[in-house]
């Protein structure tokens, strides 16, 4: 059973995502705790309602960033996470915790990366005029949304989509590839050399819809 540790700043559905799959079997795995730097996170009330444990960490409660990661490791580490999930966690994750787990952190990004990293990626496609956009889960190095991709799902862009519309659209795309990613990760079939991201047992070069997902 592999055990989660979840990041999140805001309302928490992939958080959500993850609990329930879980909780049908489609993950065998545990939740450990849920740490967020927001103290009003929707997230929280979700840990609660799943008697998952909860831990609010202020950035500005630490001398500096070093500080702030190197504790949230060690409240990993102290419970036994093996793979840490940013489920709309918005910030950049500091070196104290990557040196800790390194290609152990999956971050979901609401673009096709490279395109659009950073806040607002839905809106930044939007702006762009793009005629697809999708969601990448990847693993999570020093930069924005610069760590190596696990998979990517496309959704068409139109031009009358508005920043919701099509979140809205990408976003039921984030909760069926985010615990796919996981599961994945639990069965250990996923290996990285140097940027790529390779996944034993499928063809290494379909990522863009995966055919094997029992989702699509
Ligand atoms: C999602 O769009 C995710 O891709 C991004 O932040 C948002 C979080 O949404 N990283 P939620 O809190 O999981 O509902």
């Amino acid at each position: 059973m592999l055990t989660l540790g979840i990041l999140a700043s805001g309302r928490g559905s992939n958080f959500q995502s993850i609990i329930d799959s879980i909780a049908s079997g489609f993950l065998k795995a545990n939740i450990a705790v849920l740490i967020t730097d927001n103290p009003n996170a929707y997230a929280i009330e979700r840990a609660r309602k799943h008697n998952i444990d909860s831990l609010v960490l202020k950035p500005r409660d630490f001398t500096n960033k070093d500080t702030y990661y190197a504790h949230i490791a060690r409240e990993l580490k102290e419970r036994g996470v093996e793979l840490v999930v940013l489920a709309g966690f918005m910030r950049v994750i500091g070196k104290a915790l990557i040196d800790q787990y390194k290609n152990k952190i999956m971050n979901i990004h609401p673009a096709l990366l490279p395109s659009f990293p950073g806040l607002h990626g839905q809106k930044q496609a939007v702006d762009y005029g793009v005629r697809i956009s999708g969601c990448t889960v990847h693993f999570v190095d020093e930069g924005m949304d610069t760590g190596p991709v696990i998979i990517q799902a496309a959704v068409p862009a139109y031009h009358d989509d508005t920043e919701e519309t099509l979140s809205e659209r990408i976003l039921k795309q984030e909760h069926k590839i985010f615990p796919y990613a996981i599961r994945l990760y639990e069965e250990g079939r996923i290996y990285v050399e140097g940027r790529k991201v390779f996944i034993k047992g499928d063809r290494q070069d379909s990522f863009l819809i995966n055919p094997s997902c029992p989702f699509f």
